[in-house]
């Protein structure tokens, strides 16, 4: 066996096999030795005499009988056998015979030996048993060894033939098995190629490759999805190619061709701009490219990605946007509350000075003005209030359906006969959960947008449909049921750069007197209160369509307040009332309204004044009226612990700035209150308490009212 070279060792299991066969073929040809005879005679002097003849043209292997001559064949090749005919035991007739049963020796020529028999039959009889010829002793050494050259010559050509096509047969194989590696990895390249080509066309980006100071700008290579994003093909950029330039967004044009004539210089360029495609919408692209350099570090090209951020900068100004609506809401919140303050001093002063004040006719118009237009800021403090989602919501099911007929019962009269209302919500449509009376001012706001919309008229339509929503969707809504309600109309549609600041308080383009600019910031505000959120699709010509997704009620029926409890006399008698607000104004009214039902009422500044009073006297009070915003302690906390002192001590919360949240952890007993609110108001809210008591009268802080 030939011993492996070492540093074949490392050889790759491909060309392992290779390497073999090419292996084999030159062993072969290295086992090209001189040729062997062999001699097969049981006389040791015969065996002597013929060696020293032929060992001139060949190696000599001598036998002394049959049988030893078949034990040399098994081991190696011969290119002749010299076989005496007659020998004791096997006789050369019958080795020869059997030289010629085995496959192996069967073609190798046998010449006999004999000294006696040189009668016809023993010679046909020698041809029969395989012998090309005949040799008889005394061997004449000159005719031996010729005889003996000739098959020598002849088996050394059969090797040398045998030897070639061993060798052409390993190249021939190793050149096939290399096509066939060729072909395969031509294959596994065009494989990888057409991968990495549907994985570029499936991503939202474009490569390129760019000259240096193409003007315009022109690739001179490109690929990936370069029709699917931009919306052009290669050959249409090529014939025009001041395209790039042209469809450049406006107000980006400048900006980008700076930042383009600067990349010489830096080597890198990375620009953000709208581009103009094909179809005439406005994409976001992120261009980038950097200077590619030759070994020599020639500038040679720009080498660049053309990436489709679209998605990516509409979901960057959505959360722009609800930020600044957040902004805008707190803002909004803040002032509210303190208006709502102001008004609730000023409608409750107006109320006491109307009652205790004899005044003449011409006065009383004037109070009565004044009164409606502290009434009017008041309604505009509640829509501001309720787009800083501040406003006290008292969610519950609602059928659709209802609602469908009170909306359009109010609406009847204000849209006029050019316009006309459908409704057309789904039968199968959910219950939604949210605050009814709300929802019907959103609703209106909404018809009364779409009908000043529609001067010339046309229909306004208000759907319903069941809606499911995943997590991550681009609402930003909570996963899970919703009840959808649109209202589409077919009017002027809303210019795409306003559409974002619609819903922002007191943005209008109605006439000054017209609009206040707050219907859809009161929807939005009311809508993200609820859990849900608003949508507006407006294309300018053909209409809008605002849609407002509010939760599904939970099917088991949410308690409504009790209602039997709403329908009890508006007060039961004379009450002892600890009354707490830190706003001086609203104290004062509230306290005057108080005393001019005939209560008696203790004023506390702030929450612990009120509870250092009610712990001198638990027993003195019957009823507690709280503000709920208050710096120290709230007035759900107030309440809280006023009942740690005075179990069951029946509390009303006031409230101009109601996180509904928090109020909504009020105890269920304690009635909410909003400001700014009338003396009728507060006397319901007390009335709906239901206190039985009737406590010994007491000396009234103020006048009764006249
Ligand atoms: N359906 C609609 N079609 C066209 N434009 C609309 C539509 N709805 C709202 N808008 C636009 O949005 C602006 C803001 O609407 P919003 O309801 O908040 O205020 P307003 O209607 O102007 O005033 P307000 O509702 O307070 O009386 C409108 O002035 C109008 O330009
Ligand atoms: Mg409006």
């Amino acid at each position: 066996m030939a011993t492996r070279k070492p540093a074949q060792k490392g050889a790759r299991a491909g060309t392992a096999p290779r390497l073999r066969a090419l292996e084999t073929a030159k062993e072969e040809s290295d086992a090209v030795g001189r040729a062997r005879v062999l001699v097969v005679d049981d006389d040791e002097r015969n065996l002597l005499a013929i060696r020293t003849v032929v060992e001139e043209v060949a190696d000599v292997v001598v036998a002394s009988s049959g049988e030893e001559a078949l034990r040399h064949l098994l081991k190696g090749e011969f290119a002749v056998i010299l076989l005496d005919v007659f020998m004791p035991g096997m006789d050369g007739y019958e080795t020869a015979q059997i030289i010629r049963s085995r496959e192996q020796t069967k073609s190798i020529p046998i010449v006999f030996l004999s000294a006696v028999n040189k009668e016809d039959q023993h010679l046909m009889r020698g041809y029969s048993m395989g012998a090309v010829d005949y040799v008889f002793k005394p061997v004449e050494p000159v005719v031996l060894r010729s005889k003996v050259a000739v098959f020598v010559d002849l088996f050394d050509k059969t090797r040398e033939i045998r030897r070639k096509a061993a060798q052409e047969q390993a190249l021939l194989d190793e050149n096939l098995r290399a096509n066939a590696e060729r072909l395969r990895i031509e294959k596994e390249l065009r494989r990888a190629q057409q991968r990495q080509a549907a994985i570029i066309e499936s991503l939202p980006i474009v490569l390129y490759l760019e000259p240096l100071d193409a003007h315009p700008r022109l690739p001179v290579f490109v690929g990936g999805n370069f029709e699917g994003i931009t919306g052009y093909r290669y050959e249409q950029v090529k014939d025009h190619p001041s395209l790039w330039e042209e469809r450049l967004h406006e107000e980006d044009r400048e900006r980008v061709l700076a930042a383009l004539a600067q990349r010489r210089h830096t080597g890198t360029f990375s620009v953000e701009y709208r581009w103009c495609c094909a179809g005439g919408e406005y994409k976001h692209f992120l261009d980038q490219a950097v200077l590619l350099r030759d070994a020599a570090g020639k500038s040679v090209e720009f080498a660049g990605t053309l990436l489709d951020v679209t998605d990516r900068k509409l979901l960057e100004n959505q959360l722009i946007h609800s930020q600044k609506m957040d902004a805008i809401g707190k803002l909004t919140g803040g002032i509210a509350h303190d208006f709502n303050n102001l008004l609730a001093a000023i409608l409750g002063g107006l109320g006491l000075i109307e009652k205790r004040v004899p005044l003449e006719d011409e006065h009383k118009k004037l109070l009565t003005m004044t009164k409606h237009a502290a009434q009017q800021g008041s309604e505009l403090v509640t829509r501001l209030l309720a787009f800083a989602r501040k406003q006290q919501l008292e969610p519950a099911p609602i059928k659709i359906s209802h609602l469908s007929v009170a909306v359009s019962e109010l609406m009847a009269h204000t849209l006029g006969g050019l316009v006309k209302l459908e409704w057309a919500p789904n039968k199968n449509l959910w219950t939604a959960f949210a605050d009814e009376a709300q929802l019907e001012l959103a609703l209106m706001n909404l018809i009364i947008n779409a009908r000043d919309a529609m001067p010339d008229g046309g229909t306004i339509r208000v759907s319903g449909e069941n809606g499911e929503l995943r997590p991550g969707n681009k609402l930003g809504l909570e996963p899970g049921d919703y009840v959808v309600l649109t209202v589409a109309d077919e009017g002027d549609g809303i210019p795409a750069e306003i559409l974002e600041q619609v819903m922002e308080p007191f943005f209008t383009t109605k006439e000054i007197g017209k609009g206040t600019g707050l219907g859809l910031s009161m929807v939005y505000g009311f809508a993200q209160q609820s859990g849900g959120a608003v949508q507006i699709e407006s294309e300018v010509g053909k209409g809008t369509k605002v849609e407002i997704w509010l939760p599904r009620a939970p099917l088991a029926p949410e308690p409504r307040r009790d209602s039997a409890r709403e329908d009890q006399p508006h007060h039961a008698g004379k009450l002892r009332i600890l009354l707490v607000d830190d706003h001086l104004g609203v104290r004062a009214t509230t306290a005057g309204m108080l005393a001019d039902m005939g209560h008696q009422v203790t004023e506390a500044n702030d929450g612990h004044e009120l509870l250092a009073l009610l712990a001198k006297q638990p027993d003195a009070y019957d009823l507690v009226i709280s503000d709920y915003a208050m710096p120290l302690v709230s007035g759900a906390e107030v309440i809280r612990q006023a009942r740690e002192l005075r179990p069951g001590l029946p509390g009303i919360i006031i409230t101009g700035y109601a996180d509904v949240h928090s109020i909504a952890r009020r105890p269920d007993d304690v009635v909410v209150l909003t400001k700014p609110f009338t003396p009728d108001q507060l006397a319901r809210a007390i009335g709906s308490i239901g206190i039985g008591v009737a406590p010994a009268p007491a000396p009234a802080q103020a006048e009764p009212s006249r």
